[in-house]
């Protein structure tokens, strides 16, 4: 009898524990993790006990509404479009790296708000892509770039606050390829148009503003000509971007990549720090984009006359050693929106910098919920609830 009280008791605990658990600890599933969270392990940095790793920011406009959009951080994905295990869909096997293990949707829905898309003319279509000598081949192409835009079209649609940037490296040279396919997918009504974007280093107009316009769809290209042509921003017109790849991985330095201005140049009023190494590497991905990526988020910072980036792009989003690139993204939020190191200490009409100091050591109920989860992303989990009927059900047990 007491054996078969005690089995019940653990596998209480097991089960109610596993409903709901915090960042950092140990899990088997995903499913064992609070909302936001998943579970993996970070062999890189000697990390073998599977633990819960955050895949989510917190999202900074629930916080803090109503700032122009350049003082907004958002997690940015390189080569969004490029996941793994995914098979062409020209039929061929893919020959080229994958940078992601998730689809577009599914990066919307973690808060991913920054895509970097590599855009190519390939079968009379424009197609997502990797390259060798500047041309898309069946082995290293991925799909119709309409896909990926008509999923960031149904998000835009089903959430009408948020605003989605897409940053295109630009191979497409079939006359007016981008606008067709833009238009084709429907985003040509969410477009913030080039008259708008400040020419000269000031800010932005408002979130608010380009949700109330519903002008919520960034759209950047690499190449210059197209800002006359077809109205598509020249990327390094309104932006600076730290070199990509190994070079951009040296601890202690930013430099600018060759086509963009130096990281200084104030006359461009958005920051763009890539944080991931030449050759995409899902194994040391949970390495990079912890403790090093904030590091390079200061250096940058540093290099950029002391600007934090609006853009925070990696490899493999999810994986991480703890908080991983959302993070980075709230830490970057926290200084760019009130001046504090955590978007989560960030209130609505707090003074800049007036940053809350932790309560006093009143230790948290176990499994309480702090005010921060409660809201924006983290959110949709009635973990309170559960954490009261588990304590009922083990004591119930322990009476057995
Ligand atoms: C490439 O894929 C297309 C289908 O999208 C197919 O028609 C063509 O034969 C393929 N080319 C090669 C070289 O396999
Ligand atoms: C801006 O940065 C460049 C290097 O990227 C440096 O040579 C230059 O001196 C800096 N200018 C100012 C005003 O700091
Ligand atoms: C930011 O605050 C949240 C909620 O208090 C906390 O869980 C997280 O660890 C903090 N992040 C950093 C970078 O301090
Ligand atoms: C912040 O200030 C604005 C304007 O004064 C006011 O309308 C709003 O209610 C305030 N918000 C909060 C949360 O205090």
């Amino acid at each position: 009898m007491e054996s078969i009280s005690k089995l019940l008791f653990i596998s209480a605990l097991l089960l109610c524990s596993c409903s709901a658990l915090k960042e950092g600890q140990t899990c088997v599933g995903d499913s064992n993790c609070d909302s936001g969270l998943h579970c993996e392990t970070c062999v890189a940095n000697g990390n073998l006990r599977p633990r819960c790793t955050r895949i989510q920011p917190v999202n900074p406009t629930s916080k803090v509404k109503g700032l122009p959009f350049n003082r907004y951080s958002w997690l940015t994905t390189h080569n969004s479009f490029a996941r793994l295990g995914e098979r062409s869909a020209t039929g061929s096997l893919i020959l080229a790296p994958s940078n992601q293990q998730d689809s577009i949707t599914s990066q919307l829905d973690n808060g991913v708000r920054g895509f970097m898309l590599d855009m190519y003319d390939f079968e009379n279509d424009i197609w997502l892509c990797h390259s060798f000598g500047g041309k898309c081949y069946n082995y290293t192409a991925f799909q119709p770039a309409i896909n990926v835009l008509k999923e960031i079209q149904a998000f835009l649609e089903a959430n009408p606050s948020e605003i989605v940037t897409i940053i295109i490296e630009d191979y497409v040279s079939s006359t007016n390829g981008l606008t067709k396919v833009f238009d084709a997918a429907g985003l040509r009504k969410f477009w913030f148009p080039v008259s708008r974007m400040p020419k000269n280093g000031g800010d932005w107009p408002t979130v608010d503003d380009m949700v109330q316009s519903n002008q919520r769809l960034l759209v950047f290209t690499s190449k210059s000509a197209k800002e006359a042509s077809e109205g598509i921003a020249y990327q390094w017109r309104y932006m600076v971007e730290n070199q990509y790849g190994n070079g951009g991985m040296v601890a202690g330095s930013c430099p600018n990549r060759a086509e963009s201005p130096t990281m200084n140049t104030t006359s461009r009023s958005l920051v763009l720090v890539n944080y991931f190494p030449s050759a995409p590497d899902i194994t040391q991905a949970c390495k990079h984009n912890s403790a090093p990526l904030i590091s390079m988020v200061d250096t940058c910072y540093e290099a950029s006359s002391k600007r934090w980036p609006n853009f925070i792009a990696v490899d493999y989003y999810k994986r991480s050693d703890g908080g991983g690139a959302p993070e980075a993204v709230d830490a970057t939020n926290g200084q760019l929106v009130c001046g504090c190191n955590n978007i989560s200490l960030c209130k609505a009409n707090m003074t800049f910098g007036a940053c809350n100091l932790p309560q006093p050591s009143i230790a948290p109920e176990p499994g309480s919920v702090s005010p921060d989860f409660s809201s924006a992303y983290l959110s949709g989990r009635p973990a309170q609830l559960w954490w009261f009927l588990c304590t009922v059900i083990v004591i119930i047990l322990l009476q057995l």
